[in-house]
């Protein structure tokens, strides 16, 4: 609804693959797009809609800090949908072509349906998802549909109650994440992908329970590894599970083989079972990083451009979106920032695996997966 459903799948950009420049690759808006510093277009953007969630997933807001006194951004802090508006039309003029809202839990934001008609309505938008914890899907799934949302990624970390509650931080049960898909499934928004966080010696045991439910439903299982996002989580690399002990403990039983991406700089390294009943997803963001391909320009609820999931902050656009600077400076303040992007977090990430100080990087809540 209002907008096409791209032909060779819905993660295929239908671009040619050449999402990094080589060298020589123009730096800066132009007809081929914006590249930044590293010559890697500006192809996606994240929207996240607000810093909230109904969930304390512990790897991402722990209940500990994320308590009954934790203040949350205040609503006029917060981009009204006008303002994400104005911006995503502008990113998109330059080239963002898949849009994806996220939040914290983007649908705990009032009148989402709203939103996705307009993002949807841009021209030049080829691909619009949300990210969710899938809780809410079964009142929203319809409406969103209806509004032009084209696709569900959701979080499973597990089947189990009592793991899922650990994982949530006691907040929700995997039946109401079945149920968020199921709705998704009847609402068409698919296909569907499930996220699941893995780490070691929490859910380790839930892969093949996953993988079993998963396979032949149509439904795209992905199994990321637990990563060091802001400061607030206790990461520590032996709570990691390589992607390649993921996929080995399945192959074994459930064999599979691997797969092409679907567009350069995919996140996730597609795998199929043999036997033709679908395919899963590993993201090695910590044994096998991915910044070379890394197009993925993201915008804070409270209005910020963050070039990096890792990074310490973002450019404010909300200030000058406010103080009424034109659509033409606004453009010039995000070509500025994108063009001189360097960022490759991961990919430096095993030089420094060290504690991290509280407000050295940007919590993952603030601005999405
Ligand atoms: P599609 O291929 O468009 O379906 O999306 P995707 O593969 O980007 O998937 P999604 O947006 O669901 O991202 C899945 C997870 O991958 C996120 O929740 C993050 O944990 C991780 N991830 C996504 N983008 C990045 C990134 O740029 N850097 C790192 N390190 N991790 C990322
Ligand atoms: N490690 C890996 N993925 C994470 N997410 C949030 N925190 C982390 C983390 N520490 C991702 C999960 C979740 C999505 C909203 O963000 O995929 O499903
Ligand atoms: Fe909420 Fe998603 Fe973070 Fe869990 S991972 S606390 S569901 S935003
Ligand atoms: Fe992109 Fe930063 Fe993730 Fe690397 S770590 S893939 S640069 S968001």
């Amino acid at each position: 609804m209002g907008i096409r459903r791209l032909s060779g799948g819905p993660t295929d950009s239908g671009r040619p693959t050449d999402g990094v420049a080589g060298p020589g690759g123009a730096v800066g808006a132009g007809p081929a797009g914006l590249r930044d510093a590293r010559g890697r277009l500006l192809r996606d953007l994240r929207l996240s809609v607000t810093d909230r969630c109904n969930f304390r997933c512990p790897y991402c807001m722990p209940a500990e800090v994320f308590g009954e006194n934790y203040r949350f951004l205040p609503r006029k802090d917060i981009l009204r949908f006008e303002e994400i508006l104005r911006l995503a039309r502008l990113f998109v003029g330059l080239g963002a072509e898949k849009l994806r809202i996220t939040g914290g839990e983007p649908l705990v934001r009032a009148d989402l349906p709203a939103l996705v008609a307009s993002l949807a309505a841009i021209p030049g938008v080829r691909d619009l998802a949300l990210t969710t914890n899938a809780v809410l899907l079964p009142d929203q799934a319809e409406r969103l549909a209806e509004a032009g949302l084209q696709r569900v990624t959701t979080s499973l970390d597990s089947l189990r109650p009592e793991v899922f509650a650990r994982m949530s931080g006691g907040r929700g049960q995997p039946d109401q994440v079945l149920a968020g898909i199921a709705a998704a499934e009847r609402a068409g928004l698919t296909p569907l992908k499930v996220n699941c966080v893995v780490q070691r010696g929490v859910n380790e045991d839930d892969l093949l329970p996953l993988a079993r439910h998963f396979r032949g439903s149509g439904h795209i299982l992905r199994f990321i590894e637990f990563m060091d996002v802001g400061t607030m989580n206790g990461w520590a690399l032996d709570e990691v599970v390589p992607a390649r002990e993921i996929v080995d403990r399945i192959d074994a039983e459930l064999p599979l083989e691997p797969v092409d991406p679907n567009y350069a700089g995919e996140v996730a390294r597609r795998y199929r079972y043999r036997d033709g009943s679908g395919e899963i997803g590993v993201i090695a963001s910590v044994t096998q990083p991915f910044c070379g391909g890394c197009t993925r320009a993201r915008l804070s609820a409270e209005g910020e451009l963050v070039t990096c999931l890792f990074a310490k902050g973002g450019r404010d656009l909300k200030t000058p979106l406010r103080d009424g600077l034109s659509d033409e400076t606004l453009l010039k303040i995000i070509t500025g920032t994108w063009s001189a992007r360097t960022d490759r977090y991961s990919e430096e990430r095993s030089e420094r695996t060290g504690p991290r100080k509280a407000g050295e990087r940007i919590e993952m809540y603030r601005i999405g997966g």
